[in-house]
């Protein structure tokens, strides 16, 4: 087979730090906090934490593997693995579909991005030192108002992502991942401490930790799982294009389990960071997509060298949004790549798209939300539905035996069951909650 896999990441370690710097990104650390402040705490954030278990660990697992079987990039690996085992072409569609929403998701999270890259400059300038919680309000609007500044960080973001694309996959993003992520998680420690001498450490955590299912609602639920998804990369086949560069040898379970671990431990420290200092400022949890960027300039206008902390902290989210983005147009490049375009070509076109989408977005919030929601709730549960049932049902369970590498038959048994069972029955019933059918 012969679909261009130009490098195979030969140390396990390799492909640990790209599929962690795929997960780790904005997601974590400006999503997280802030549909959890929408939906309000502790009980969106257990169910959020069930759906990472129950369904994101078990997809996750099987996207790797499908991946590494069909070692090609999404499409090609659905079309062959099909083929393989006497199922549909359709299959194929699933790859495609990862293709599409990739780009989708593209187009909003490079207009975020932009925001951060933008914040990190302003930081830089002393914009926020010593400023109220109002003007430092009032200036996040004043970014989401202005075109010029919106569109031109979002270019640069889209331009940096292609550049890393297209100087191909082994080079650009392992070497990054291994110093800066350590380096932002370091960021966020500090900024936990400081946020928990300063901030309303109680209320936060509570907020955050205890639950109140009255206040859960059916959106709620749907968020959650969407998020899930989002948070680790699933759904749309940007993990099974990095499954197709990892060695046949090593052990996915334990792999997966590292990477939904640090994933989740940094949206929580993110969270448990930024709500101590919402409720010392009286901002509002549920004021939406602008928390991180109004609750944490306060915070850095008033610690000490908060102009190169906020500054060097708004670069390591940017390169972390970095690290995620080239995985949302890897799969679609590396498709058009095993047909004959040339990688340069593919990474242009890609890019193209998303950045026009981008500036759609910063046009009409409208779109942007529509693509969010349309992407986290929907492309991606039901791209991971299609996934499961695939590993689950049409591949053989002595071939997913083989490939998936669990040293223990009771784990394997464990996860092929969630992954037959409790993934798909708690993707559908959240589907048919949402749409009111149950
Ligand atoms: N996981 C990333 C984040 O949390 C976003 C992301 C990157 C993503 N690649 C993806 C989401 C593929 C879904 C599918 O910021």
């Amino acid at each position: 087979m012969t679909h261009n896999i130009t490098a195979n990441w030969t140390k396990r370690w390799t492909f640990i730090l790209a599929a962690t710097g795929s997960a780790v990104g904005l997601g974590n650390i400006w999503k997280f906090p802030y549909i959890t402040g929408e939906y309000g705490g502790g009980a969106f954030v257990i169910v959020y934490l069930a759906c990472i278990l129950a369904v994101g660990i078990p997809v996750m697992i099987a996207e790797i593997m499908a991946g590494r079987a069909g070692r090609a990039n999404p499409v090609d690996a659905m079309l062959d693995l099909s083929a393989q085992a006497g199922a549909s072409k359709a299959w194929g569609i699933v790859g495609l579909g990862g293709v599409v929403g990739g780009l989708m998701i593209l187009m909003f999270y490079s207009v975020v991005a932009g925001w951060a890259l933008d914040y990190s400059w302003q930081s830089l300038s002393g914009v926020y030192q010593g400023q109220s919680a109002e003007t430092i309000e009032s200036n996040f609007g004043a970014l989401t108002d202005s075109f010029n500044r919106q569109w031109f960080w979002q270019s640069l973001f889209v331009v940096f992502t292609g550049g890393v694309i297209a100087a191909g996959v082994t080079r650009g993003i392992g070497r990054a991942v291994e110093i800066l992520m350590p380096l932002l998680m370091l960021f966020l420690l500090g900024l936990l401490i400081y946020s928990w001498s300063v901030g309303e450490v109680d209320a936060s955590l509570s907020f955050m930790f205890t639950p109140d299912f009255s206040k859960l609602s059916t959106e709620a639920v749907l968020v959650a799982l969407g998020h899930a998804f989002f948070t680790l990369s699933l759904g749309m086949g940007a993990i099974m294009a990095y499954g197709a560069y990892m060695p046949g040898e090593h052990s996915i379970g334990k792999t997966v389990m590292l990477i939904g671990a640090l994933d989740t431990g940094i949206a929580l420290v993110a969270g448990m960071a930024i709500f101590p200092l919402v409720f010392a400022n009286s901002l509002e949890p549920s004021s939406g997509p602008g928390l991180m960027f109004v609750s944490l300039p306060i915070a850095f206008g008033q610690m000490p060298g908060g102009i190169i902390f906020g500054s060097v902290f708004f670069i390591l989210v940017s390169i972390a949004a970095l690290s995620s983005s080239i995985s949302l147009i890897e799969p679609g490049v590396a498709w058009l790549e095993g047909h004959g375009v040339h990688r340069k070509v593919g990474t242009m076109l890609a890019a193209g798209i998303g950045w026009l989408g981008g500036i759609a977005c910063i046009y009409s919030g409208d779109f942007f939300n529509a693509l969010d929601h349309i992407t986290a709730n929907y492309i991606l549960p039901l791209g991971g539905l299609m996934i499961a049932i695939f590993v689950g049902f049409v591949l053989s369970r002595d071939r997913v035996k083989a490939e998936v590498g669990f040293e223990n038959d009771r784990n394997f048994a464990l996860w092929h069951f969630a992954l037959r069972y409790i993934a798909p029955l708690g993707i559908l019933v959240v589907f048919l909650h949402s749409i009111g059918v149950i």
